[in-house]
């Protein structure tokens, strides 16, 4: 199923975010008489597990693999994920990367559970409220857990067939490191999967790495149809142009397969690639285009549900570096506005705020952050506004030196983490709160 899900009819653009718009809260809290549509029980281990390709690793599985199960859901069901710890010490829990859930279901051990201790369970209740990519992995000692495997795909598909009655394959792409070495779908190697001439093909590119991660493709020209689970407005075909992925980030990339039959090739992040075609004929890698695609300015401007330039709220979040303790321990540790985690103040707003944020990394290194809870419009970067499809984000890439501003309404009370996906950098300074007032 993790290459090939029939009947994955998707709505080209279907969906455009609607923050701001009269988002109805109360909707996304999970009525607990409601049946659930999609039930999943998920059994975590520690353990000594084969990669598809036989390769050992010392880590953790969900059911018995990872990556975990695909979780696939309908816009508008209820998911219920029964999460249960058979064996993984320090606890664990699940957090749903990119899709905006309730706050009593994020996730986040110590701030919305307490982490599931060996012998017990949690259950997630949520309404998919969001069609597209996300995945999930546990947010208890992230960096060691998600790294050893407890993490997988979350796909949440559009209801019922687009007006354009033609089908699209959906291909989740789960890209992820285990003790260094690069796998699809826990695969190493190429990844194959059958898609006849002509069809379209929508490949869901997670990438679960640290560092941002290129994404090209050869065969045919592709359109950048999502970029963190939002569609961009009016994707224009691209060639010769790779799409950089952030850690944590998604990318969905559609492709209209060649009539003569000819494969395409989804290079991710390195020379293996999901290949889309007749498996006989398997293309060779090409190298990485010198040309990188600029969400800035990609697809056309659509108006946004709310005004960015008459904010409730203005926040400043200045990335930096200096030396100083951390636990009782001396080293070099990351700074938000000259503060290190967990000194760093709040970000408080209140329901409904149109809050604006400057992100500027001084920190001599990049940083992929995410904020949880909800998505982010990108409104520029270095002072150059963006003219493009409004460019909606939960992991957005800061590089070295650079300064975004981005906006967001806050629209989903809780408490909300705002940290840095390279997770080492998340536990050693790089992570902040948004706190409802
Ligand atoms: Cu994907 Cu706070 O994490
Ligand atoms: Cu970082």
């Amino acid at each position: 199923s993790m290459e090939h899900s029939g009947g994955g009819a998707s709505a080209h653009g279907g969906h455009a975010r609607q923050e701001g718009a009269g988002r109805d809260v109360t909707q996304l809290i999970a009525d607990p008489d409601r049946p659930a549509d999609i039930a999943v029980t998920v059994v975590a281990r520690k353990q000594r597990f084969r990669l598809a390709s036989g390769r050992a690793f010392e880590g953790y599985t969900l059911n018995g693999q990872s990556p975990g199960p695909v979780i696939k859901a309908t816009q508008g069901q209820l998911v219920q994920v029964r999460l249960v710890n058979e064996s993984v010490p320090g606890g664990i829990t699940l957090h749903w990367h990119g899709l905006d859930v309730p706050g009593a279901a994020d996730g986040v051990a110590g701030v919305t559970q307490d982490a599931v201790a060996i012998g017990k369970e949690f259950t997630y209740r949520f309404i998919a409220d969001q069609a597209g990519t996300f995945w999930y992995h546990s947010h208890q000692m992230s960096h060691e857990q998600v790294r050893g495997g407890l993490l997988g795909a979350l796909v949440v598909t559009p209801p019922g067939k687009s007006a354009d009655a033609s089908q699209t394959i959906d291909v989740e792409a789960l890209v992820h490191l285990y003790n260094g070495v690069r796998t699809i779908n826990g695969r190493e190697g190429d990844v194959p999967v059958r898609v006849p001439p002509g069809a379209r093909a929508r490949v869901r590119v997670i990438n679960t790495e640290y560092g941002v991660m290129p994404v090209w493709v050869s065969g045919a020209p592709y359109r950048l149809a999502a970029i963190d689970g939002t569609e961009i407005n009016e994707p224009t075909p691209v060639q010769d142009k790779a799409v950089a992925v952030a850690a944590g980030g998604r990318a969905d990339i559609e492709v209209t397969m060649p009539e003569d039959g000819s494969p395409v090739r989804i290079h991710l992040g390195g020379p293996s690639a999901v290949v889309l075609g007749s498996t006989s004929h398997v293309p060779p890698p090409i190298p990485r285009p010198a040309a990188t695609l600029d969400p800035l300015t990609y697809g056309t401007r659509a108006p946004l549900a709310f005004d960015p330039g008459t904010p409730d709220r203005r926040f400043e979040y200045d990335m930096g570096r200096r030396p100083g303790f951390l636990d009782g321990v001396p080293g070099l540790w990351w700074t938000i506005n000259g503060h290190m985690y967990p000194d760093v103040p709040m970000f408080h707003v209140a329901q409904g705020d149109v809050v604006r944020m400057r992100i500027s990394n001084n920190s001599g290194e990049a940083h992929p952050m995410h904020l949880h809870g909800h998505h982010a419009v990108v409104l520029s970067r270095d002072g150059v506004p963006a003219t493009g499809s409004p460019w909606w984000v939960d992991s957005l890439e800061v590089g070295v030196g650079e300064t975004y501003e981005i906006a967001f309404v806050a629209d989903n009370p809780g408490i909300w983490m705002d940290h840095c996906h390279n997770l080492p950098h998340a536990s050693e300074g790089l992570t902040a709160h948004l706190m409802y007032e």
